[in-house]
């Protein structure tokens, strides 16, 4: 396998002789997100997978983002530049565990947090990403009880949000659970005219000194609307290259966390590389494959969430 030096031109090429669309996380690195043709959060990037003329669906994400894509395209080819990006909030969720978790909650409805594998997805109801939970939650009668699975962090922001009662799964993210609350105080203290903006799977502690609260997107849109100028982002540090890409004045301090690592970059996301990108689409793997029936169990939930979110 030889690596091309110009890999921009090299993957611009592939993508025309395969008819191959590029989606991307805002939490790739800054190249793949300049390569891609669509970048996003989780509800933006299924909305983008569930609406694409391509016959390639190359994933820059994780392993259940692509599985996303793959339940809503059977037909098309869907790759993933590298297999073992998966994800600790799906991990935490095995399917067997959590089948016996809703047996004992019969009467309970399942709403899953779209970071979960495709089998916790077929034992859903409905799926949710961090810009549409509390809406699909504030969409569910009153009087009909809720799991919320898999992030106990996302599941207690929206049940403050909405005054529900909502029984959680114990799983949460590496990466949003290891911000220090105590430092981030510290750098606010040292930058009292910034605005911490911060995602929803943070825990309590971290999201009660934000200004601001909300997935990818609505961080990023939130950071362009807003007058200030300085932000402390708890969140992936990835998404900094597009707040700084479409502001160039403003300034973007990554929260710290717990320790002097880079423990807020999320290890999974960071597998992927543009090198990875061109060799996926070279040698057309690797593939996603999701069995039947767990493929078309897993589309009914996420079929409700894309109408739920029109
Ligand atoms: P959103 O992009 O939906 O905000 O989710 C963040 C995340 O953790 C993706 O893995
Ligand atoms: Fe999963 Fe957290 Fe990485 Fe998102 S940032 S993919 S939730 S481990």
């Amino acid at each position: 396998n030889n690596i091309p030096d110009d890999l921009f031109s090299a993957i611009a090429l592939l993508k025309e002789e395969l008819n191959a669309v590029i989606l991307a996380h805002y939490y790739q690195e800054g190249d793949i997100q300049d390569i891609a043709d669509y970048i996003g959060d989780s509800l933006g990037l299924s909305q983008q997978a569930a609406n694409t003329s391509a016959d390639v669906i190359l994933f820059a994400g994780v392993h259940f983002m692509a599985e996303t894509a793959k339940i809503l395209n059977p037909d098309k080819l869907v790759l993933l530049p590298d297999l073992e990006a998966g994800c600790s909030l799906a991990d935490s969720c095995p399917p067997d565990a959590f089948a016996q978790f809703k047996a004992q909650h019969p009467d309970h409805i399942v709403i899953s947090y779209i970071n979960c594998t495709a089998e916790i997805k077929a034992l859903s109801d409905i799926i949710c990403t961090s810009s549409n939970a509390v809406s699909i939650v504030n969409q569910i009668p009153p009087e009909q009880k809720i799991i919320f699975a898999p992030d106990k962090n996302l599941g207690r922001y929206v049940s403050e949000q909405t005054g529900r009662d909502l029984v959680l799964w114990d799983g949460s993210c590496i990466v949003h659970e290891t911000f220090s609350e105590k430092r981030i105080v510290e750098l606010k203290v040292q930058n009292p005219d910034a605005q911490i903006l911060a995602h929803p799977e943070c825990e309590t502690p971290v999201l009660r000194h934000a200004d601001y609260i909300g997935s990818t997107t609505a961080l990023l849109k939130y950071s362009q609307g807003s007058e200030c100028d300085k932000f402390i982002i708890a969140t992936e540090p990835g998404i900094i290259h597009q707040m700084q890409k479409q502001a160039p004045h403003k300034v973007f301090i990554p929260a710290p966390s717990t320790s002097n690592c880079n423990c807020n970059e999320c290890p999974y996301m960071r597998l992927n590389t543009l090198e990875k990108v061109y060799l996926a689409l070279k040698n057309k793997t690797p593939e996603i494959i999701i069995p039947e029936p767990t493929r078309s169990k897993a589309l009914k939930p996420i079929q409700r969430m894309l109408e739920m979110s029109k």
